[in-house]
């Protein structure tokens, strides 16, 4: 829809700039012939200036003018768009995601399902950010203090990449995000999975690993649910392992990753506000064994 509003703009600018520069080279050319005398030309330089001054501009500017309020209108909220609403805010430098139908948290990586109407409500934490997918809508900036409501829809299956579109400190460039788009069953098994609590430590390692997460500093700002840890500086882990990206879809979700993200998140995001944590190459193990089983 906004495409076609772009290419329609974009037609009657071009008519119009061809019209003009005809007129122009009319102009020039007529210049040359005889001049006929004033009382002769007068009647027609009215009717010119009437029509290629006044009427034809009316009728271009109205008519863009309709096309404009169809294409808002195509935009606008959807009336029953109370089937999905999801709270998005922007974090330093991280989008933190909340589905208030299912009371749970995530971060940065935005399920939906496909066909549907999906009413976005977009908050910050402490500057402005912008969000947007540039495939689905529109850049909506994200203000501390007040919720922005618009929608998205993605007619298609598959992951959409998004980006913070407003500078907001260093990590400004690293701030993406991922919509994944399901198809609706798939969605709601998605839904479903994300809602449970964290699966309990099946082995010795993950045991441990859990053990290492509980202890070393980690509950100060994570949560995982079903565990005492339920820190909220940083994103909500409970189901981390299920995710393609860490850190706002800085790097792919692997263990190699996550391993460099745990030891020294600064090398890969620099100004972030995790610190580094001290553990030896057993403790790290075992915690990247644990991480990983958080299906
Ligand atoms: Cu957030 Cu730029």
């Amino acid at each position: 829809m906004l495409a076609n509003l772009w290419w329609i703009l974009f037609g009657l600018g071009t008519a119009v700039f061809l019209a003009v520069m005809a007129g122009l080279i009319f102009a020039l050319f007529r210049q040359r012939r005889e001049m006929r005398s004033e009382r002769e030309t007068e009647p027609r330089a009215r009717t010119v200036v009437l029509w290629g001054g006044l009427i034809i501009p009316a009728a271009i500017l109205v008519a863009a003018f309709a096309f404009n309020l169809s294409a808002l209108r195509a935009t606008a909220l959807p009336v029953n768009s109370q089937d999905l609403v999801i709270e998005i805010i922007g974090r330093r430098w991280w989008w933190e995601v909340h589905y208030p139908g299912s009371q749970f948290r995530t971060a940065n990586e935005i399920y939906i399902p496909v066909g549907q109407p999906v009413q976005l409500q977009l908050a910050s934490e402490e500057v402005i950010h912008s969000f947007w997918v540039p495939q689905l809508h529109g850049k909506m900036d994200a203000i501390p203090g007040r919720v922005n409501t618009f929608w998205i829809q993605a007619d298609e299956a598959g992951q959409f990449l998004g980006e913070c579109a407003e500078f907001c400190g260093v990590q400004h460039a690293n701030m993406r995000l991922l919509v994944v788009a399901l198809p609706p069953e798939e969605f709601a098994a998605w839904l479903e999975n994300q809602s449970q609590p964290a699966p309990a430590p099946a082995d010795e390692i993950t045991q441990r690993g859990q053990e290492v997460f509980l202890s070393a500093g980690c509950i100060n700002c994570h949560t995982i649910r079903g565990t005492q840890a339920t820190g909220e500086l940083g994103p909500d882990l409970t189901h981390l392992a299920s995710r393609f990206t860490l850190a706002s879809a800085t790097v792919a979700n692997n263990r190699g990753h996550l391993g460099g993200w745990i030891a020294d998140p600064h090398s890969i995001k620099p100004g972030n506000l995790m610190p580094p944590t001290a553990l030896s190459g057993e403790e790290l193990q075992a915690l990247l064994a644990y991480l990983e089983s958080l299906e």
